[in-house]
């Protein structure tokens, strides 16, 4: 049996120590910083337009990323009426998504600097996102074309901002691949993305009907989109909260046989034993809790060490978080940029504040930028049940453990009620399958980071109030998308 087809290859990437590739994205630097963009809805005619917002830089806030209109109410109701499942053989469909993988890897120095721009991405961070979009188009392409879908008709696709072209371009792909139209609703942050990301889609050859942008509030233009009857299927991305708002508002509306592919939020947690290589275990934690400024729903939350070896690996941890450096995301050497939005700072820091005000702070770095920075921080924990929802940012929790109690954290984890991401260090093979045996999670991560994922060979998604299935990037995910699909395995 032929496990995923040779004939597909995941995106190469593009190499930062290259001087060609650093270059396009240097040479025209000042000019990618100063552009005013301007973003409206993309619909089949030319948007009435809404109200009018600013979208803005989380590094330097004072800078105005975009002028962007908002669609009106005759803009949804007019995109929800024309939406028209895309008329083209799969083939065809394929080729165009092939296509727009193509040009999405030809405009990379121009999305690298809208995400480090819109999002506060770093350059690193900028490369995975662009290669998981790219991969997302590829793949979802190859799967449809290896199996026989039926569309159910039109899907609204609703993103968050963390992944703004990742996470957009994927469920944007696989309902279209799988011969859907789709009714796109970005995340407030990030719509200039979203804009270009479109534009790309169209270029390639995605008509206008089956692929339509509408710009807006989630609690106005989301909400519209998740209640309209004649939508056929829903695929989002956000928080739990948001989630079960979706579901109520389809529960009320739509006919229950349509599907809601969820992924939200996560407590994830990691446990760190005595036998666990230090170097490595510090390495994968600090990636873990403080890459994308732990803007992950993969990020670690909790993280467990035993006690015999608590006091040296946190030492080690702090050492570590000490090289860490706060900054421009356009900067090499920026390890850590800024949260999306004031509100998240103020949220992130107000839990910091809290732990502070009980003297469970045990690390914090300084940050005295002027964009909406949180500085790395470690807070202490009697366990994962003292913490009540998801902090998205750079705040890791620690408990400390005895090795009799490991079987009461694996069902404190359990009881959390989510399962996302798991990571586990130990080098006593017993306990690593006795563990992922018992931890409820879609990803679990051994003796390596617990973020990331690679579409196609690792696909991504949770378990309970984190997410319905099937993950994305994975052999099932179509099929969601589709009505009685019949799904190859083997491809
Ligand atoms: P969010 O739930 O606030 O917003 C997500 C999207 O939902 C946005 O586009 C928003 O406008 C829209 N929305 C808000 N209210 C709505 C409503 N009433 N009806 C319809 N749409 C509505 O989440 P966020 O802050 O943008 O993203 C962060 C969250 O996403 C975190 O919880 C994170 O864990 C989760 N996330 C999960 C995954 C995953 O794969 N499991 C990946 C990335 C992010
Ligand atoms: N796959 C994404 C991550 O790992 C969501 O962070």
């Amino acid at each position: 049996t032929k496990l995923f087809a040779p004939d597909r290859k995941n995106s190469r990437g593009f190499d930062l120590t290259d001087p060609v590739i650093l270059g396009k994205i240097f040479k025209d630097r000042a000019a990618f910083e100063s552009k005013r963009w301007k973003v409206t809805s993309l619909l089949d005619k030319k948007p009435a337009g809404g109200d009018q917002e600013h979208s803005s830089n989380p590094t330097n806030p004072k800078d105005i990323v975009a002028d962007v209109q908002n669609a009106s109410e005759t803009d949804v109701s007019g995109a929800i009426a024309s939406a028209t499942p895309w008329d083209a053989t799969v083939t065809e469909r394929a080729k165009v998504l092939n296509k727009a993988a193509d040009l999405y890897e030809e405009n990379y120095d121009e999305i690298f600097a809208l995400l480090a721009r819109e999002a506060g991405k770093t350059l690193a961070d900028c490369d995975a996102e662009l290669r998981e979009a790219v991969d997302f188009l590829r793949f979802y392409a190859q799967q449809a074309n290896a199996n026989k879908l039926n569309p159910r008709g039109v899907f609204t696709c609703i993103s968050p901002w963390n992944f703004p072209v990742a996470i957009f371009t994927g469920q944007i792909s696989a309902a279209l691949a799988a011969g859907n139209a789709v009714l796109a609703k970005p995340a407030e942050q990030t719509p200039t993305l979203a804009w270009y990301c479109v534009n790309l889609l169209h270029q390639a050859g995605v008509p206008k009907t089956a692929l339509q942008l509408l710009i807006g509030k989630g609690s106005v233009v989301g909400a519209a989109l998740t209640s309209a009857p004649s939508v056929s299927g829903i695929c989002f991305t956000g928080s739990t909260a948001t989630a079960q708002t979706i579901h109520r508002a389809m529960a009320g509306t739509m006919a229950p046989e349509t599907p809601l592919i969820a992924e939200t939020g996560g407590l994830n947690a990691m446990i760190v034993d005595s036998t666990a290589l230090p170097e490595q275990a510090v390495r994968d934690i600090v990636a873990s809790s403080f890459q994308s400024a732990g803007q992950r729903c993969s990020a670690l939350r909790c993280l467990y060490v035993q006690d015999d070896v608590a006091d040296t690996l946190l030492k080690m941890l702090y050492g570590a978080m000490d090289e860490l450096r706060l900054g421009n995301p356009w900067d090499l050497s920026t390890d850590v940029g800024p949260v999306i939005d004031p509100q998240a700072q103020d949220k992130i820091v107000a839990h910091i504040e809290n732990a502070r005000a009980d003297g469970r702070v045990l690390k914090q770095l300084n940050a005295n930028n002027t964009g909406w920075f949180v500085p790395p921080t470690v807070i202490s924990v009697n366990g994962i049940a003292d913490m009540k929802e998801e902090i998205f940012g750079p705040v890791l929790h620690v408990a400390r453990y005895k090795s009799d109690q490991l079987d009461q954290i694996i069902s404190d984890i359990n009881a959390t009620g989510y399962g996302l991401t798991f990571g586990l260090h130990t080098r006593i093979d017993d306990r690593v399958q006795h563990i992922v045996d018992a931890i409820h999670a879609g990803n679990i991560y051994v003796n390596r980071n617990q973020i990331g994922a690679i579409v196609g060979s690792q696909p991504f998604g949770g378990h309970g109030m984190s997410g319905t299935g099937p993950k994305a990037g994975g052999p099932l995910y179509l099929g969601r998308f589709a009505k009685n699909a019949n799904l190859n395995p083997t491809v």
